[in-house]
C-alpha cells in the first residue's frame, strides 16, 4: 500500500518549480505590517517548494518552513541556495508538529484544509503557544460554497473548511484583516475556482 500522503509529493518531483518562483502577494501584507528584521522570527507551516520562505529570508526574516513531502523541502533547499538565503526547512506534518521555537509571525497559506477535524483545537491551542506577545498569524484556508464544484486537483487527505470558521478560533487576538474572497485558479492546467478565507491577527494578550 503507497503511504504517500499528498499529490504534491509527486507533482514536485518536476525538474521546474510546480509553483513557479513569484511569491504570494500574502508576503507583501506580511512585510508592510511586520517590517523584516533578522531577530524577526518567521515559521511557514506547507512551505510547498520555498517560494514564500525564501522570499521572505531575502527580505531579512530568519525563517524556518516545513512541508510534509521530501521533494518540496528538497525544492525548498533548492531555492534557498539559488537565492543566497539560509532557511531552517525539514519534514514535518501539520497535524503533529512539536516545536520548543517562539515565533514572530506565523504564516501557513494554502494548507490549513490538511489538519484533521480532531487536531483543529490541538493546532490552533499550539499556534497561541508559539506566537510571541504582539507576534502575528497570517493564515489562510479554503472552504466549501454549495455552488462551487471540487477543484479538480483536490488532493487526498485535504477537506474543506465551514465559511468563517478559521476566524473562530482567535476570539483573543486583535484581527487586521478577516477576508473572504472567490477567485479562478488554473492549476493544474484546469481552470476552476476557489473560496479562500483569510485571517491577519496579533497576539496582543
Ligand atoms: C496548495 S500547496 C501550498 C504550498 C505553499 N504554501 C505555496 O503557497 O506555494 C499545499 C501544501 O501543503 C502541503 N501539505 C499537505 N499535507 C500536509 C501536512 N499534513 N502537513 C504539512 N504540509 C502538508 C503540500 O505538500 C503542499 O506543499
Amino acid at each position: 500500500m503507497s503511504n504517500i500522503r499528498t499529490n504534491y509529493e509527486k507533482w514536485y518531483e518536476c525538474e521546474g518549480y510546480y509553483w513557479g518562483t513569484e511569491p504570494a502577494g500574502f508576503c507583501d501584507e506580511l512585510i508592510a505590517l511586520c517590517p523584516p528584521s533578522k531577530d524577526k522570527k518567521v515559521l511557514d507551516i506547507g512551505c510547498g517548494e520555498g517560494k514564500d520562505a525564501v522570499y521572505m529570508a531575502s527580505k531579512g526574516y530568519s525563517v524556518t518552513a516545513f512541508d510534509v513531502t521530501e521533494n518540496g523541502i528538497k525544492k525548498t533547499i533548492r531555492m534557498a541556495k539559488e537565492n543566497n538565503v539560509e532557511i531552517n526547512a525539514y519534514v514535518d506534518d501539520i497535524n503533529t508538529f512539536e516545536t520548543n521555537e517562539k515565533f514572530d509571525i506565523v504564516y501557513s497559506t494554502g494548507t490549513i484544509q490538511y489538519l484533521f477535524d480532531e487536531n483543529k483545537k490541538p493546532f490552533f491551542d499550539k499556534i497561541e503557544h508559539i506566537t510571541k506577545k504582539n507576534g502575528f498569524v497570517f493564515f489562510n484556508v479554503f472552504v466549501d460554497k454549495p455552488f462551487l464544484e471540487l477543484p479538480p486537483d483536490w488532493d487526498i487527505e485535504e477537506k474543506m473548511w465551514k465559511s468563517g470558521e478559521l476566524f473562530s478560533f482567535f476570539p483573543n487576538w486583535k484581527f487586521h484583516k478577516i477576508d473572504e474572497t472567490i477567485f479562478e485558479d488554473n492549476s493544474n492546467g484546469i481552470p476552476h475556482f476557489h473560496c479562500m478565507d483569510t485571517i491577519i491577527c496579533e497576539k496582543v494578550i
